[in-house]
C-alpha cells in the first residue's frame, strides 16, 4: 500500500489521526517515527489524501508527504552521500527542472553526526546536478521531503529498500531515510514538517505575535490599507503591535495593562474593559476583528457573534478556540455551529505556533 508521512503536535495526535482515518481510504498507520510524525498508509496514497485535502482541508494535520523510496542509514556521515546518490537516481525523472524545487530533510533519529542543513545542501547540489533544475527554499514549487527515522524493528518486514552500492551492507539497522517528491501546494505547509519559524524581531511584545503572522500567512489574509481592527484580548499588545506594522489603526481592549511601548502610538486606542463591557458602550464598525482572549472557546465564539454587528459588510475575523482539556473535538463542533450563525469558517488550523488551541478565519455573512 502506498506510504505517507503525517505531521501533527503530539498533543493532538488523537485528533489529526481521526481527520486521516476519516479522509483517507483504508488509512492506517503504520509508526510513530517521533512525538507526532507518522509514517502510515493508505489505499488512496499521497496523491488521492492531498487531493481530498485541497478541498477539505484538516484541522490538525500538519504536513503531508508521499514516501517514493526508503534507503536504511548507517548512522554514519556516509549516509550523506549514499542519499546524495540516491535523490539523483530515484528523482531525476520525476524533478519538473524548469520549476524551482527545495529539499526539506528533517533528522529525527538520534545520534547520526549530519544535520538537515548537510543533507539539504547535499542533495540538491545532487539534484540540481542531474537536472539543471534551480534551488528556490523560499517559494519552491516542489519539494523533495526527506524524514531521517528510527524505525521499530517490527515495522521493518513492510518494505523493499533502495540499496545504494556506496553503503556496506552487512547493516544491523534500524534508522532509515524516507523520500518523496511532491508540488509544495499538496503538502499542507510551504516548511519541512509544517514547522514554521519566524525571527524574533527586536520590540516583540510576546510570543503570541508568531501566532497572529503564522495566521496571516497560512489563511493568505491581506489587511486593507490603513484598516480599522479590534483586538479583544489584546494584552500585554503582540498581536496589536503586528496589526500596526501592516498600518491598521487598532482598538485594544483588554482590562490588563497593555506594553508601555504602545501607549505613545496615537494610533492605537486602548480601551481598559472587557470585551462585554466595550460591547455594551455601542462601539464603532471594524474591518478586522481578532480575538485571542483567554476564556472557554464557546462562549469566546458567542461573544464574535454578538460582535458581527460590529463589523463592516464582508468584515474578516480571527480567533483562537483555547483547548485546554478533555473533550476537544466535542467543543470546537460546538464553538463552529455558534459561529455558523453569523459568520462563513474560511478556514482553521492548529498551527505551529497554537500550543493548545486552533485558529479560526472568519468572514461575516453577508
Ligand atoms: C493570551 S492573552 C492575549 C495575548 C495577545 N494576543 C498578545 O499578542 O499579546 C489573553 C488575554 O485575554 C484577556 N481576556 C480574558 N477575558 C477577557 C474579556 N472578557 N475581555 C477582554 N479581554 C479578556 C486577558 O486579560 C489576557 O490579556
Amino acid at each position: 500500500m502506498p506510504q505517507i508521512i503525517l505531521t501533527c503536535d503530539p498533543d493532538f495526535n488523537d485528533l489529526a489521526l481521526d481527520e486521516f482515518h476519516r479522509d483517507s481510504v483504508r488509512g492506517a498507520p503504520v509508526a510513530e517515527l517521533a512525538a507526532g510524525v507518522w509514517l502510515a498508509e493508505c489505499d488512496d496514497g499521497f496523491w488521492g489524501l492531498a487531493e481530498t485535502w485541497q478541498t477539505k482541508p484538516p484541522i490538525f494535520v500538519r504536513h503531508l508527504c508521499p514516501v517514493d523510496a526508503v534507503l536504511p542509514l548507517t548512522g554514519t556521515a556516509a549516509d550523506i552521500a549514499s542519499l546524495a546518490d540516491l535523490t539523483a537516481a530515484d528523482f531525476a525523472d520525476a524533478l519538473d527542472a524548469d520549476m524551482p524545487y527545495s529539499v526539506q530533510s528533517r533528522v529525527l533519529a538520534p545520534d547520526v553526526p549530519y544535520k538537515p542543513f548537510d543533507l539539504n545542501i547535499a542533495l540538491s547540489a545532487a539534484l540540481t546536478e542531474a537536472t539543471g533544475a534551480p534551488v528556490d527554499v523560499r517559494a519552491p514549487t516542489q519539494v523533495l521531503s526527506v524524514v531521517c527515522a528510527r524505525l521499530p524493528d517490527e515495522k521493518l518486514s513492510r518494505f523493499t529498500f533502495h540499496v545504494s552500492p556506496t553503503i556496506d551492507h552487512a547493516l544491523s539497522t534500524t534508522h532509515y531515510a524516507f523520500l518523496g517528491l511532491s508540488p509544495t501546494d499538496l503538502n499542507l505547509s510551504d516548511w519541512a514538517g509544517g514547522v514554521r519559524r519566524f525571527a524574533r524581531e527586536e520590540g516583540q511584545i510576546s510570543r503570541a505575535e508568531f501566532k497572529l503572522l503564522e495566521a496571516l500567512e497560512v489563511f493568505r489574509i491581506d489587511l486593507p490599507p490603513r484598516g480599522v481592527a479590534l483586538d479583544l484580548g489584546a494584552a500585554p499588545g503582540g498581536w496589536t503591535r503586528v496589526l500596526r506594522q501592516r498600518e491598521q489603526f487598532v482598538t485594544a481592549v483588554d482590562p490588563a495593562e497593555l506594553d508601555p511601548r504602545l501607549a505613545e502610538d496615537k494610533a492605537v486606542r486602548h480601551k481598559r474593559v472587557t470585551a462585554e463591557e466595550y460591547l455594551a458602550d455601542e462601539p464603532d464598525e471594524f474591518d478586522l476583528i481578532v480575538n485571542d482572549m483567554r476564556m472557554d472557546a464557546r462562549d469566546s465564539a458567542r461573544l464574535l457573534v454578538a460582535y458581527t454587528g460590529q463589523l463592516y459588510r464582508h468584515g474578516l475575523a480571527l480567533m483562537t478556540f483555547k483547548l485546554p482539556g478533555e473533550d476537544r473535538k466535542r467543543i470546537i463542533e460546538h464553538a463552529f455551529n455558534i459561529l455558523r450563525q453569523r459568520y462563513e469558517i474560511l478556514g482553521a488550523r492548529q498551527l505551529f505556533h497554537n500550543r493548545s488551541e486552533i485558529t479560526v478565519f472568519l468572514a461575516k455573512k453577508g
